[in-house]
């Protein structure tokens, strides 16, 4: 069966990592895969975490099926953090949710779903954007267009090109969108422009679909929240594909969540339904682990305190990390000037290396950085620092 076929290509990211763990060099790094590291490098298990799983092991009794979308009460709790509690969508019930594997499952499922109902319509998305989406929705059957977003000279937006598109789109069309800590860029928008944005949604109505896979690593949990915020004051339909691989650590339990927002209780009971003929025909219904342990957290007081007290640490070593980073590069006197890195939102900086200086970090430092430049900051420890910053230097000086 395979005799003809060729090899497929490997993941740009995953595939990165593959490449990383058979790396024998015992000073590699990998600034690839999103994933947060502390500064001694390892991906800790929160806390509030291991709190939430002692209490679980001991009450578990079953290990039965989980409903289609999941338990009512992850997806209660999903809607209470993703639109926020006193969110009309949220109080006049206009919004279903279901526990998804992983923000991934989340966009694939909601793309299985628009592509029921909206076949025709063509999806479009940033330019960059996350790898994956493009494989979700290009697989799912759409056509894909680009909206222009980063613009590589000014190292932000490019405002003009960017909305003037957005007028553009015809009605009907989804615009995926990251709700806040653009990936790759770690370009975000203002709270001024999310608005804009959103008002075009409305008066052309296109339908956002808003990718919010780092809630909380931007400024807060309530802070990033705002462009959902926003679109939900405009639009009639929204969909929401969250993610608690980041925020709450849970990469490998594939904890996610799929919420679709609808201009009344009875439509969003629709969607709901045919969310889950979808679901029921792609993986029946969600691991439990996860969503068990979210809602453990999220029921509880104290845990709720800790684990936003861990996001705090988290996204405060990563600002710490971008200044070092850029005040390291600053001080052996590259020619370029980084402190753009410093204003990016996130895990991610789209770091500006070209592709040869990525090559060359990789087959000469063992330093691993996704195609394109962008740089897991995570990654980045007080240890290995120098090592870094030295490796840049001279990569930009080599590849000139
Ligand atoms: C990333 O962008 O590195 C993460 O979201 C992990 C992934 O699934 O690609």
């Amino acid at each position: 069966m395979w005799k003809n076929v060729e090899q497929a290509p490997a993941d740009a990211i995953f595939g990165l990592n593959d490449a990383f763990k058979k790396d024998p060099n015992p000073k590699k790094i990998n600034l690839g895969v999103g994933v947060y590291k502390d500064n001694k490098g390892h991906t800790p298990v929160l806390k509030a975490v291991k709190a939430a799983e002692k209490i679980l092991f001991g009450m578990e009794k079953t290990k039965s099926y989980l409903p289609i979308p999941g338990d009512p009460f992850y997806a209660d709790n999903v809607q209470k953090l993703v639109l926020g509690e006193t969110s009309d969508a949220y109080t006049q019930k206009r919004a279903a949710t279901i526990h998804a594997p992983g923000g991934t499952g989340a966009l694939r499922i909601g793309a299985e779903l628009l592509k029921k109902f909206n076949p025709r319509a063509a999806v479009w998305v940033s330019s960059p954007t996350w790898a994956n989406h493009k494989g979700i929705f290009g697989t799912a059957g759409f056509e894909l267009k680009e909206y222009p977003y980063y613009d590589a000279q000014t190292k932000s937006v490019d405002m003009d090109a960017f909305f003037n598109c957005l007028t553009k789109i015809p009605s009907g069309d989804i615009v995926l969108m990251h709700a806040c800590c653009h990936n790759p860029s770690g370009v975000d928008l203002s709270e001024d422009q999310w608005q804009q944005v959103a008002r075009i949604a409305g008066e052309k109505n296109w339908i956002p679909f808003l990718d919010f896979a780092y809630q909380g690593f931007g400024s807060g949990v309530e802070e990033d929240r705002f462009a959902v915020e926003a679109f939900c004051g405009t639009c009639n339909d929204l969909f929401i594909a969250s993610s608690f691989s980041k925020n709450i650590g849970l990469y490998n339990e594939r904890t996610g969540a799929l919420t679709i927002v609808s201009p009344t209780p009875e439509e969003a009971r629709v969607a709901l339904s045919h969310v889950k003929l979808t679901v029921r025909v792609c993986y029946s219904n969600p691991p439990a682990h996860g969503g068990l342990v979210v809602s453990t957290v999220l029921k509880d007081k104290e845990l709720t305190t800790q684990w936003l007290a861990e996001l705090d640490i988290m996204r405060k070593r990563i600002v710490a990390t971008r200044s070092a980073l850029v005040d390291g590069l600053a001080a052996r006197g590259v020619k370029e000037d980084f402190s753009y890195i410093k204003k990016q939102r996130g895990m991610f900086s789209f770091s500006g290396l070209s592709d040869e200086v990525v090559t060359w970090l990789k087959e000469n430092r063992s330093i691993y950085v996704v195609k394109g430049g962008r740089i897991n900051v995570a990654g980045l420890t007080t240890d290995n620092m120098d090592y870094v910053c030295d490796s840049i230097a001279q990569g930009l000086t080599v590849c000139g």
